[in-house]
This record gives C-alpha cells, structure tokens and sequence, in this order.
C-alpha cells in the first residue's frame, strides 16, 4: 500500500512536468511564470530546458514505475498468501468435521469454495491492497492539481464524478444477484463432473453416456449463461467510464481551447494539456475505485460461502482426558441416536448393549436396521442423542479424538484406499509399523496371497480408491490396514461380503488366533460369518432384539432363526444345484 501510494504521488508530478515543458517551449515573455522554477539561460536555451525538464520527467516516470513493481509483487505475495492460508484453514475445518457436518456439504460445493471461492477473495484481497489506497490519493491529489491549475474548467470533470457513481451503483445493484447465481450454477457443474467422473463406471454399466453427456451439457449451458449475464455488467462499466473520461477531456479541450485562442484568459496550452491528463488520471481512478467496490461486493457471495464452512459448528468436540483407551470393552448405555436429532425419529432406540474386552461380537440384521449406525458410536463419527456409549469403561467424550480413535480401528462399510504404494497404504495404521507387522496383518487378513503374487509386492502401487485390485482384494487390504493399527477394538462393517466362504472363515479364525486381547466387533448380513462369535447382537428397526450366543438365539429369537432357515436353505438349494 505504501509503495502504491509512493507510485501515485509521483505520476501526480508528471502532468505538471508535461505543461512546463509545453509552456516553455512555446514561450512568450509576457505568460510565462516558470522564472521562479528555472534559471533565465536555462529557458533562453529552449532545447536545453526541453531535454532537463524531460529529464526530470523520465527519471520521475521511472521510480513511480518502480514503486509500482514493488506495490504489485508485494500485493501479489500477500494475496496468494492469503489464499494458501484460505485454503489450509478451509481444510483443516473439513477434517474436523463430524460426518453429519460433511453430510451438511456437497463435495463439488466444498471444491469450488476451496477454489473459485478462494480465488475470488485472492484477486479482491490484490486489488484491495492495490487500489484501496491509491486511488483515493490519485482522485484528491489529481483534483486539487486541476484545481490549481484552472478551478473553472476543473469544475467540469467534478460534475462527471457523481453521474458515473449513479451508474456504477446501478449496475452493482444488477450485478450482485447475478454473480451469486453463477456461483450456485458453477457448484452445480462440479457436481454433475464430479459424480460422472467418480462413477464412470457405472455410468458406462447403465449405457447412460449420452444421457450424462446431455446433461452435462445444459448444466455447462446454463454455466455459460449465468457467467456471461454477471460478466456484461462488469465489462460495461470499462466503456462507460472511456466515454465519460473523454467526453470530458472533450469539453475541457473545447472550453479552454475556445479560452486560449479568442479569450485570453491568461491559461497556457501546457496547462490546458495537464488538465485533460488530471481528468482521466482522476476519472480512471474513480473507475477503479468503483472496480473494486464492485469486486468486493461479488466477493462478498464468495465471502459468505467460505465463512459458512469456517463457521460450521463441529458438532464433535474433542474430550480433554490425556488418557489412551486402556481396555476394549464397550457398553452402551441406554443410547438413542437419530440423524435428525429428532426424537420422534430415532434410527437407534434404547440401546443398551455391553461386550467385554477381547470378546467377539456379532452383530446381524437387516438393511437399514442400523447396523453401522450403532458402531460409528464408538469411534465418534456421530454423538448419541442420549444415553452414553462407553469405551474401556469411560465415557467416549472424554477421550481425546485422537487417542479414542487410536484405540479403535474401523473397516467401513463402504472405505477407500489411497493412491501410492500397498506399504503407504498400509502404514495409514501406523506410520511406524514394521514390514514384520505389515506381513502379519495381511496373513490375518487373506491378503498376503495376492500380495506376494505381484511383482512389485509391498510396493506395488495402487490407483486412486485400488481401482487396480478386485472388490475382495481391496477389502482384504482394509481389514490389513485396520489391524496393523494393533486397536483395543477392531469393527468389521460388513467386511468380508465380497470374501468367499474359505477366505472369510480364515480371517476370522485368524483374528482370534492373533489378536485374542482385542475386542471385535462384527457386521454381517451372512450368518455363517458370524455364528461362531462370542455373543451376536440382533438389531431390528433400530432396536437391540437379543443377545446371546448361535445357540442361545436360535432357541429364544424368532428373527434370527428366520434369518439362518432362509440362508441355510439358500445354501442347501445352491449345494444340490452344483
Ligand atoms: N448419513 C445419514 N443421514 C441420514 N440418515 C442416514 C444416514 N446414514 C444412514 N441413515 C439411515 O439410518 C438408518 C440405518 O442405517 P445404517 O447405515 O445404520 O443401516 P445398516 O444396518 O448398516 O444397513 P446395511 O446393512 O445396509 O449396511 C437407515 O434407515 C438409513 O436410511
Ligand atoms: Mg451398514
């Protein structure tokens, strides 16, 4: 800002230098007050005083121009600074955010916010800094110049200051609704690439190319459309400001013209010339000015939309007990959970449900019934509505976040793998584990087979989500990756479903083989994968039905005896087909 101002100042100077040289080229002994300035030898050699006074001028030209280099690189810094420091906060925000915040969101909302939105306050913060200062300056400072200079014909170009004010208001006006519906249309159009380039396969399954491709089509369309509506607002006010800023020149020229060559007033050509250069300096600037405004108030939209993800209230607050997760055991005590955090609409209804440390639970039900609901209690993806779940014998709350979810190690439902090696992927359990580790985890978790057989093994590098490995070979490797966590509690959410029968008996007999102190919590929709566990929880419509062991169910719950006749005689019928 300071150099902006440094670099206004002088170009100030260089309409004035601009008129002294005119004036004394073109001088007359009775209309020239420059005496007071320059030496009399100096004006009597006119080419002399021609090539100092332009001296004077070049020299001045040239540190404003650098004032200016400095004010734009240093503008240009602290702007992308800002950005980059946007951006981190931006994220850091979403990390911490419960999964009922990041339900709040779309992604292709939270992208363009991390983005457009980003950039936008990027190029306002730069042109604040730039222009905010300097231009007020430029319009003072040229204005009172012109008014030193000839007040009658200065007055011209103040009358134009508050018609181009009245019409840049009104487009404003106009402009503002228009820019925040091209934010929403350009969320859209991220949505619409971002679901078709995430579920291209699918959508190539469904043969719905061109209906994707139509759709995205009138999405880019009506893109266009909202972008060009706010854009021929902002791309008016350029030629509104030149027909103002030279019709005024125009009318200062005719007036002082019309002065100097019937009227003789006493004005000089060269200062006629320096009043038209203070008009459009002052004009300019005031357009400008106006810019500016303008680009603050289009990145105010942009402005609200960052602040509403910075603002959001995480609903999870991190416990203050410095404490690890001592032991595994869980209880639920009396809790309800809805979505809605409505109370007549519970997805989890009076839950009270204890497993002990290193116990194996089962938990089976049918879709929707709240399986994975329950079990996202536990690590703090969601807080109970009431009732309390606790882990190693205290309250989740009190933990930590961190060390809560160090203790506990989760395979969802529906997790992802990341892009970089199996090793990398692997060390998301613990960034310090061993390949002795990494080898045992995947014994227990079927994946050492698959593993071994690549050329590259532990190194061989995944694609985004391991879209190079198949549906089970990536849930092997997630199971891997939780269990080199080495948790106090391991939950398989529906884990092993694309496993077959062998590979899903091995891992759970190797669970309980390797990992005897650790508690496991297991989610099946096959009965098999779970008759063999400790106790087996039945959720039904959101409520706990029973508890107890294959046998003990089979004679008392009548759900859980539907659920294994049906399996068992879907498997007796597969069998005597095969
Ligand atoms: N993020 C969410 N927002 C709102 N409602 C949800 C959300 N996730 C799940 N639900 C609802 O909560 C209920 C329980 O869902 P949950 O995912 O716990 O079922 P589930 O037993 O794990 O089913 P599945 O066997 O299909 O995985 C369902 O009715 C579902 O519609
Ligand atoms: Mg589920």
């Amino acid at each position: 800002m300071l150099f902006g101002c440094l670099e206004v100042m002088l170009e100030v100077f260089i309409p004035m230098l601009m008129s002294v040289i005119v004036d004394g080229g073109l001088y007359r002994e009775e209309d020239f007050m420059l005496r007071e300035l320059f030496s009399q030898t100096l004006i009597d050699d006119r080419n002399r005083f021609v090539i100092t006074v332009g001296l004077i001028m070049i020299i001045v030209a040239i540190v404003s121009m650098t004032c200016g280099l400095i004010a734009a690189r240093t503008s240009a810094v602290a702007s992308q600074g800002f950005a980059k420091n946007l951006r981190s906060s931006l994220l850091e925000k979403i990390q911490s955010f419960s999964f009922a915040n990041t339900d709040k969101f779309s992604t292709s909302s939270l992208i363009t916010r991390a983005t457009t939105d980003v950039n936008t306050m990027r190029m306002t913060m730069q042109m604040v800094l730039r222009i905010l200062m300097r231009s007020p300056i430029m319009i003072i400072m040229s204005s009172v110049m012109a008014f030193a200079v000839a007040p009658h014909l200065a007055s011209i170009f103040l009358l134009c200051i508050p018609v181009l004010a009245v019409i840049l208001a009104v487009l404003m006006k106009i402009g503002q609704p228009r820019f925040k519906k091209m934010l929403r249309k350009m969320d859209g159009m991220n949505k619409a690439v971002q679901e078709n380039l995430v579920s291209s396969r699918v959508v190539k399954a469904y043969v719905r190319g061109d209906y994707e491709s139509e759709k995205f089509r009138n999405t880019a369309e009506e893109l266009r459309n909202a972008q060009l509506a706010s854009s021929m607002l902002f791309n008016l006010t350029g030629p509104i400001q030149m027909l103002i800023m030279w019709g005024c020149s125009v009318a200062i020229l005719f007036v002082g013209g019309k002065e100097i060559i019937f009227e003789n007033t006493g004005l000089l050509t060269g200062e006629l010339v320096s009043l038209v250069s203070y008009t459009t300096q002052a004009v300019s600037s005031l357009t400008m000015l106006s810019w500016l405004i303008m680009s603050m108030s289009r990145a105010q939209a942009s402005l609200v939309r960052i602040n509403e993800v910075l603002d959001e209230e995480v609903d999870i607050v991190d416990g203050t007990s410095g404490e690890k997760v001592m032991d595994g055991s869980v209880d639920f005590d009396d809790v309800c959970f809805s979505y809605t955090k409505d109370e007549n609409n519970l997805e989890l209804c009076h839950i009270d449900l204890h497993i002990k440390s290193g116990e194996t639970m089962g938990i089976i039900g049918g879709t929707g019934e709240g399986k994975s609901t329950l079990v996202n209690l536990i690590p703090r993806f969601n807080d109970a509505l009431s009732g309390t779940v606790k882990v190693g014998g205290r309250d989740v709350k009190e933990y930590t976040l961190e060390n809560l979810r160090d203790g506990v190690s989760m395979v969802l439902q529906n997790g992802s793998l990341f892009s970089g090696t199996i090793a990398e992927n692997l060390r998301w359990g613990d960034p310090n584990a061993t390949m002795e580790q990494m080898k045992e985890a995947c014994y227990i978790a079927c994946a050492d087979e698959f593993i071994d057989s690549f050329k590259d093994g532990y190194e061989t590098m995944l694609e985004q989500d391991g879209m190079n490995l198949s549906g089970g070979q990536r849930q092997r490797l997630r199971i891997a990756r939780a269990i080199v966590k080495h948790p106090k509690i391991l939950i398989l959410d529906d884990s092993t479903s694309a496993c077959d029968m062998t590979t899903d008996e091995h891992i759970r007999r190797a669970l309980h083989n390797f990992m005897p102190g650790t508690t496991k919590i297991i989610i099946a929709q096959r009965i098999a994968s779970i008759m063999t566990c400790d106790r087996i929880a039945v959720l039904d419509e959101g409520k706990l039905s029973d508890v107890g062991t294959h046998s003990e169910l089979m004679e008392r719950s009548a759900i859980y005896r539907d659920v294994y006749e049906s399996q068992m005689r879907e498997e007796d019928e597969q069998n005597a087909e095969s």
